[in-house]
């Protein structure tokens, strides 16, 4: 990789870093904290070609959805539809447009017409070292590039065709896991179109410095639910009954994670699960992420009775977010609206 496509990171996180440094140097701490032993799992494997079988095995099918969306708030799913072909090609526009250099990138509104914004790297608002990210993102609102595009520009040419048989594949699952609840519903349909969900292209170049350093510092998604997909490298990692394990890659799965707003309609029953991303220090990383969200005006709420959080519109949740980061250099998430 062309340096000069690389963000500033290590010139932007100076003044955080030698605060570390000279930190472990006086308490002769290990600054190699996340490295700490991290157990690697298979995440629960569900085949989704049972959904076009006999009712037994479909039945049987999106329990185990549900199930593993309570215990584990990750999954990973297999036959799920999205032909390998669309991944290929949109992973090599992917590294295409991250090799540009990164002024460019900077101004992608121009370059790409995208949303100002929507090229983002590194942790701005970042307070302390444990905030740092590694890594760069176009995150993508659908709405700019859905019905848009024509075929001589291949990215967003390619993202429109993911994006839409994404979709159909988010749509599937967030229903399943309504009726698993009781709720033979429309919502999803209604509320979460195509051009209101929002396409995020990771980065994670080298880390050759300080192994403390995230790649993605730890979150929870503020959507539905997310499908992500990712490269051989690996470095995904998750809490699982309060530990952090690392997620095998698997080349024909995608994974599938719970976000805040899932949580949040479930009651607490299916669960948005805290991740993060570790820096690699020789081998970049690239990953893509379907969010589903809702239109801005959606309200979202409980589906069951007494509810734990309050009812919040979708805009100001995502206001909320901002604030805290703004104010405290990372996100509170759903603990903001419990209502007890
Ligand atoms: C995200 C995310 C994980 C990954 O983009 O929200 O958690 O593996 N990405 O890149
Ligand atoms: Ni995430």
């Amino acid at each position: 990789m062309d340096p000069i496509s690389d963000p500033p990171f290590e010139e932007a996180y100076k003044i955080l870093l030698n605060k570390t440094q000279n930190k472990s140097n006086d308490s002769h701490h290990h600054d190699n904290k996340l490295a700490f032993v991290v157990e690697e799992c298979e995440l629960p494997m569900i085949d989704l070609s049972h959904l076009d079988n006999n009712e037994v095995m479909r039945e049987k099918c999106k329990l185990e959805i549900a199930r593993a969306s309570q215990e584990w708030g990750f999954f990973q799913v297999i036959n799920h539809g999205i032909p390998n072909d669309i991944f290929s090609r949109l992973k090599c526009e992917q590294e295409k447009v991250f090799k540009l250099p990164f002024d460019k990138k900077t101004k992608e509104d121009k370059f790409l017409q995208f949303s100002s914004g929507s090229y983002r790297w590194g942790t701005p608002s970042a307070t302390c070292v444990g905030q740092l990210s590694w890594s760069e993102a176009f995150h993508i609102p659908l709405k700019d590039v859905l019905g848009t595009t024509t075929q001589s520009n291949t990215l967003r040419y390619t993202i429109e065709q993911f994006a839409t048989i994404a979709s159909n594949l988010a749509q599937t699952l967030a229903d399943i896991l309504a009726q698993q609840m009781g709720h033979e519903s429309t919502f999803f349909k209604e509320n979460c179109l195509p051009n209101t969900c929002y396409l995020r292209l990771n980065r994670y170049p080298p880390c050759p410095i300080a192994s403390e350093i995230h790649g993605l510092m730890p979150h929870t998604d503020s959507d539905f639910l997310t499908i992500l997909y990712q490269d051989q490298v690996g470095g995904l990692q998750l809490v699982k009954d309060k530990k952090w394990i690392a997620v095998k890659p698997n080349p024909s799965a995608l994974i599938i994670n719970i976000g805040d707003l899932f949580q949040a309609w479930s009651n607490g029953v299916y669960k948005s699960v805290e991740h993060r991303v570790v820096t690699n220090p020789r081998v970049e990383r690239f990953s893509m992420a379907y969010f589903l969200c809702p239109s801005n005006e959606t309200v979202i709420e409980s589906c069951r009775k007494p509810s734990l959080y309050k009812k919040f519109s979708f805009e100001e949740y995502r206001q909320q977010v901002r604030n805290d980061v703004q104010n405290l250099g990372s996100k509170i998430g759903l603990p903001r609206f419990l209502l007890f």
